[in-house]
């Protein structure tokens, strides 16, 4: 099968895409493909909402930026924050154009929130569940435009290179080119193949690499292992951020998130003892940047020997609280908490992957024709540690300007009339039915305990190093099970999240310092040398 645009991905970064390019080519058709069905993204579950100057009496582009880049510890591209801060703006104008409703006061402005790291109330959202409402009104966008075309339920395996054409690709060839993917569709249980001159990966986060973590079960880094299968670049992928206010519940996977707009409105942190502890750890307290609130949290723990903290509402304005956070209060009611009268039990969480596939300005990756944007990409926007809600803004930032770029050459683009046939089907030979689930769900379970336990909030040179055995083992397990078994999309996930986990530990060791999201005992101080870890 061929088309004219190939994405993977119906989060905010995917959507964003097609929908431009849908209306800019009604004659050209652009597959979305996913992996469940439509709206099962990280978008869907976004809560705090999307940063953006929108008050111009107290905030500014300068103000949004210096506090991006104080959050990104050095490394953020500055260039790259300009452009996200100032196209920002224009980027949510458009998605309230197709409907996305942010919250407004009485007088019918936009209530502007607050989080970690920001110094000013620029926060757009829909009460607790921001992502629920762009994810919708994207969906609704989307629906306009008959040359889009889903495909749920079709897991994307490998893109296709030159590779599959049967050249020698390695690190330093300078022209891999993507043709495509091939495909598992879940409904024929058959691998296709889909040859497209652009692809664009969406494909989102990574969290499931860890045993807590807040992404759904979709987010396993599936197009950032690809891409560093076909030999293209991965950045930074040592800056995994931990959210500070998971919900804890003993055994409940993914985790539900307190969003960080409940410190915003006044909630506190507090240890076993009821003692507000953040004062002893930043001036910023409770809204410090998230690695900090995420490490006092962790030391917090390790200090009073328990598995969270607690966050205190108790204080607040119910009515405010119930307006503004519908969906926490009634999460909480529902397994015991009454957060007027009791506190929440909160810990980090694996959230948020800063590194993933290296883009330029234009979203595009070291792979011709392959472009990437949102979550599995490194635009260089966040540098060590992501400023919050400021991930829903680069993705549509980042899915315009790969839109843009895509416009750019559309006229040198054509069809892969010769590569149809060139490009072999997916052989099966040799390979056999799955007999045993356990060795899959075994392994998954080993490695997210790995990755938990070694290569977590705090690092040290031993704990990476065990995890780089253990996974050395994990991966030529999984890559002998690869070889003899159908592919199922359960094991080409666990395949994928073994690859994220190396890129993150082998990044990990590769920094010798301690910057931003990355904390290393053994190296707790800052380089003077400023550097990107490139795989
Ligand atoms: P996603 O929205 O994750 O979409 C990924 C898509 O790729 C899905 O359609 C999936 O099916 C598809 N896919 C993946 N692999 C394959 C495959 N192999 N084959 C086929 N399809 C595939 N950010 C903010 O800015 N503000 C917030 O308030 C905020 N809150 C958050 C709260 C939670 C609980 C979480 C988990 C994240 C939050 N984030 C927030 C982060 C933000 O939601 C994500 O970074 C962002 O939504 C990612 O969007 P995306 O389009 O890149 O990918
Ligand atoms: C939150 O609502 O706390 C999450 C915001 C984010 O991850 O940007």
């Amino acid at each position: 099968m061929q088309t004219d645009f190939l994405v993977i991905g119906s989060g905010i970064a995917g959507l964003t895409y097609s929908i431009k390019m849908a209306k800019a080519f009604p004659e050209k058709e652009i597959i979305v493909l996913t992996k469940t069905t439509a709206d099962e993204t990280n978008t869907k579950y976004a809560q705090g909402g999307v940063a953006g100057v929108w008050d111009d009496e107290n905030d500014s582009f300068d103000k949004h930026i210096d506090d991006t880049l104080i959050a990104g510890d050095g490394l953020c591209n500055e260039h790259v924050v300009e452009i996200v801060v100032k196209e920002g703006p224009e980027r949510i104008r458009e998605i309230i154009g197709y409907g996305a409703r942010f919250d407004k006061d009485e007088t019918g402005e936009y209530t502007l929130g607050r989080e970690g790291g920001h110094s000013e109330n620029r926060i757009l959202h829909h009460k607790d569940v921001t992502g629920r409402e762009m994810e919708r009104a994207l969906l609704k966008e989307v629906k306009k435009f008959p040359n889009i075309r889903f495909i749920n339920y079709c897991f994307v395996v490998d893109i296709i290179t030159q590779h599959h054409l049967g050249y020698l690709v390695t690190k330093s060839t300078t022209d891999i080119t993507c043709y495509g993917v091939y495909v598992l569709n879940i409904n024929t249980n058959h691998i296709e193949k889909i040859l497209a001159p652009i692809t664009v990966l969406a494909s989102g986060g990574c969290g499931q690499v860890y045993r807590t973590t807040t992404n759904p079960k979709i987010a396993t880094g599936d197009g950032i292992a690809m891409v560093y299968r076909a030999k293209g670049r991965v950045e930074n992928m040592e800056f995994i951020q931990f959210h500070p206010t998971a919900l804890y519940e003993s055994g409940v996977s993914p985790s539900f998130l307190i969003t960080e707009a409940v410190r915003g409105d006044g909630g506190i942190l507090r240890n076993k003892n009821e003692e507000a502890f953040m004062e002893r750890y930043d001036a910023r307290k409770d809204l410090a940047p998230r690695d900090i609130v995420a490490r006092a949290i962790d030391n917090e723990m390790k200090i009073t020997g328990t598995e969270h903290v607690y966050l205190d509402c108790r204080h607040m304005d119910m009515e405010k609280f119930i307006h503004h956070f519908p969906n926490i209060y009634e999460k909480c009611l529902s397994i015991g908490i009454d957060v007027s009268k009791q506190m929440i039990p909160v810990a980090p969480a694996a959230h948020y992957s800063c590194g993933g596939i290296k883009t330029d300005e234009w979203a595009r990756t070291s792979i011709l024709n392959l472009y990437a944007c949102g979550e599995c990409a490194s635009t260089g926007l966040h540098g060590a540690n992501r400023l919050a809600s400021n991930s829903l803004l680069e993705a549509m930032v980042f899915g315009h300007r790969a839109y843009l770029n895509t416009v750019e050459k559309i006229n040198g683009l054509k069809f892969f009339e010769d590569l149809e046939s060139a490009v072999p089907d997916w052989n099966t030979l040799g390979t056999s039915e799955p007999k045993e689930m356990i060795l899959i769900t075994q392994s998954l379970k080993e490695l997210q305990q790995i990755m938990s336990d070694y290569v977590g909030i705090v690092r040290n040179d031993v704990r990476l190093d065990r995890a780089m055995k253990r996974l050395d083992l994990l991966f030529t397990e999984t890559e002998a099970l690869y070889k003899s078994t159908k592919v199922s999309p359960q094991l080409c996930e666990l395949r994928n999240l073994i690859s994220v986990g190396y890129l993150i530990v082998k990044s990990a060791e590769f920094r010798k310092e301690s910057r931003g999201l990355h904390y290393n005992t053994d190296h707790p101080n800052k380089s003077n040398l400023l550097q990107n870890i490139i795989l």
